[in-house]
């Protein structure tokens, strides 16, 4: 997934450029670039690695008069077709030069469109998809596809109209210099209007510093802006007047805070996220759930037959915990699917289906198509999203939004525990319109309102996780276990490590390792227990003592006095009671640390994990 800011306005465009490519840096940073519009013509520079390369390369003592210029786009790249390379950055232009454009989204077709365009004598440099739309839309407006001040935009919506895909784009070109084009399907994509100016990005975080209104752009939408009006059609050319809505970011929310990385912030604001979560949903009796996201697509209980959770990764995770909590709380059949297998398996969807749609990000490509398949079938789709405004935010029947505050760090942290708060909510306010009673729903919301303080102690752990870390550290591979609603957060915390410390690591149910991975055990290999006290402990101290005898070397998240549980281990890490259900909201945290600390103490940029982007709006 990239990143894509545009400014035109009437100050130098090069800063908000290269400032807004850094705060999407976490999209994608294997290579980035800008074009910048002057009298001279398009001034272009690209590098291969991170935004900060390719400011160097754009010193003013460089860029001479060009660094006046006030209209530019710029790209941070994550690749999907062509290696990261110069000659693949972003942005691309057409043959003439005269037109640039940057792109975040796949074009499907872009071979034909390459083979009718080489037919037609068009030369390609890149073995990018992009590139195929660029000189596309430079073939249509040397073609005179338009003419006047809008030819540039008749050529953009022509091109769009021939393409398979996702996009969201930036476009400048030389004979409009006081004017930028953007348009998008698929990636996201909105418009910040500022005091003369306005600024085109794929998210917020990109604009928040210069203004709080903005413009999201819809599929197949395109808007022409000149820093002062702003212009909109869908690109077939259908006028649209665009609502300005208020930007729910704040530039502090955005900086570190003090903290070496936004993933540790982000694991340190689980309490207060959480806080945020559940404020105004539990009812000051405790004893009612309000989520006014799902007022308007209420099934009726007695029509409810069955739950469907889809996302991908960390937010497939949540999914599991939310079958747990939905099948115990709410006595509703649940199925767990990947998103990425639901969008084409041709699921069977009865009546009475609600489907629940995971997503931090809320672009997720394969969540977003399987919740299109799951609508089309004739199930209720629901989004449970953290970005406001983002396209399942927007494009599902309703939802709860997590409230959890922006999520920098690619690895996935306060969402997670956010989505299991989420469930847990969504599970209670289910099962008071069934079976559950009035006492055990108090119960699990005061376990929920509680939650902030329990994770407040296991975060004072955090120095004592490291050095247990640090005792660790050469180890190539681990193993995580729990069972019940511990094994989603054993498989959880397998990633953690795994995206973060390029450690091999595997979750798996506690019971499993007899049939098989048992093999794996050689000596000093940690395995850890996810083990709050719960019924099936008992188990789990057997599966303990298995793996100690074959010599491995066992670490187990234990409830805060739980003696016997970690005698049976070779170390622990205490968690404060919570009720089993709702454990995953405290057994987690000590995970995130773990893979945190092992990345540091490897010395890989935790933020932004190799070979990763936060969220992944490409199939
Ligand atoms: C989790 O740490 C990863 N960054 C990744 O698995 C992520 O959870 C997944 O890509 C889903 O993203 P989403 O929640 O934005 O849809």
């Amino acid at each position: 997934m990239c990143g894509i800011v545009g400014y035109i306005g009437p100050k130098p465009a090069l800063e908000p450029l290269l400032t807004g490519l850094g705060r999407l840096e976490y999209r994608g940073y294997d290579s980035a670039g800008v074009a910048l519009v002057t009298e001279r013509g398009l001034s272009i520079s690209r590098s291969v690695g991170p935004v900060g390369k390719l400011r160097r390369r754009v010193e003013p003592s460089a860029l001479g008069d060009d660094a006046r210029a006030t209209c530019g786009i710029a790209h941070t790249r994550w690749a999907t077709h062509g290696a990261p390379s110069e000659r693949n950055a972003h942005p691309h232009t057409d043959a003439t030069g005269r037109i640039a454009l940057v792109h975040n989204g796949i074009i499907e077709n872009h071979r034909s469109i390459r083979q009718y365009l080489a037919k037609q004598g068009v030369t390609f440099v890149s073995e990018t998809d992009t590139e195929a739309l660029a000189q596309l839309i430079g073939f249509l407006y040397e073609d005179g596809a338009g003419t006047g001040p809008d030819a540039l935009l008749v050529a953009v919506c022509g091109a769009l109209r021939e393409v398979q895909g996702t996009f969201g784009i930036a476009v400048a070109c030389v004979d409009t210099p006081g004017r930028l084009i953007a348009a998008r399907r698929g990636s996201p994509l909105l418009v910040g209007i500022g005091d003369g100016e306005h600024l085109i990005a794929s998210d917020g975080a990109a604009i928040v510093e210069h203004t709080s209104r903005v413009v999201y752009l819809h599929d197949n939408e395109v808007v022409t802006v000149d820093g002062g009006g702003l212009g909109a059609s869908t690109i077939d050319a259908v006028p649209l007047r665009k609502k300005v809505e208020r930007l729910e970011l704040s530039l502090e929310q955005i900086e570190r805070g003090g903290y070496p990385h936004y993933m540790l912030k982000e694991i340190h604001e689980q309490p207060d996220a959480l806080r945020n979560t559940l404020r105004g949903r539990i009812d000051p009796a405790g004893a009612a759930v309000n989520l006014g996201g799902l007022e308007r697509v209420d099934c009726s209980p007695a029509d409810l037959r069955r739950v469907v959770i889809a996302g991908c990764g960390t937010a497939w995770h949540a999914a599991m915990v939310g079958k747990y909590l939905i099948e115990e709380i709410a006595r509703v059949p649940t199925d767990v699917e990947y998103s990425s297998e639901l969008r084409y398996r041709n699921a069977i969807v009865e009546d009475g289906t609600v489907a629940l749609f995971i997503s931090q990000s809320g672009e997720t490509a394969d969540t977003i198509a399987a919740m299109n398949e799951m609508r089309a079938k004739g199930a209720a789709v629901l989004g449970v999203v953290n970005v406001v405004g983002s396209t399942l935010a927007r494009e599902t029947q309703a939802g709860v939004y997590l409230h959890a505050g922006p999520e920098i760090g690619v690895a996935s942290t306060k969402a997670f525990t956010a989505q299991v708060a989420v469930l847990a909510l969504i599970s209670v306010r289910l099962g008071r319109r069934r079976h559950l009673s009035a006492e055990r729903c108090a119960e699990l919301l005061q376990g929920l309102r509680s939650s902030p303080r329990a994770i407040e102690s296991v975060l004072r752990l955090d120095g004592a996780i490291r050095e247990l870390v640090s005792r660790h550290i050469d180890r190539q591979n681990w193993l995580y276990l729990g069972r019940g609603v511990n094994f989603p957060v054993a498989l959880e915390g397998a990633l953690k490590l795994k995206e973060l410390s390029y450690i091999h690591a595997e979750g798996m149910p506690a019971a499993e390792m007899k049939h098989g991975p048992l093999a794996l055990i050689d000596r000093g290999m940690p395995v850890v227990f996810v083990a709050p006290r719960d019924r099936t402990t008992d188990k789990v101290i057997a599966n303990i003592e298995e793996v100690r005898s074959r010599g491995g070397h066992v670490i187990a998240i234990a409830t805060e006095g739980d003696h016997e549980l970690a005698s049976a281990a070779d170390e622990a890490v205490f968690v404060p009671p919570v009720l089993p259900a709702l454990s995953p909201l405290v057994t987690t945290v000590p995970l995130q640390l773990i893979a945190y600390h092992a990345a540091v103490l490897r010395g890989h940029d935790v933020d932004r994990p190799r070979n990763l982007a936060k969220s992944v709006t490409v199939e």
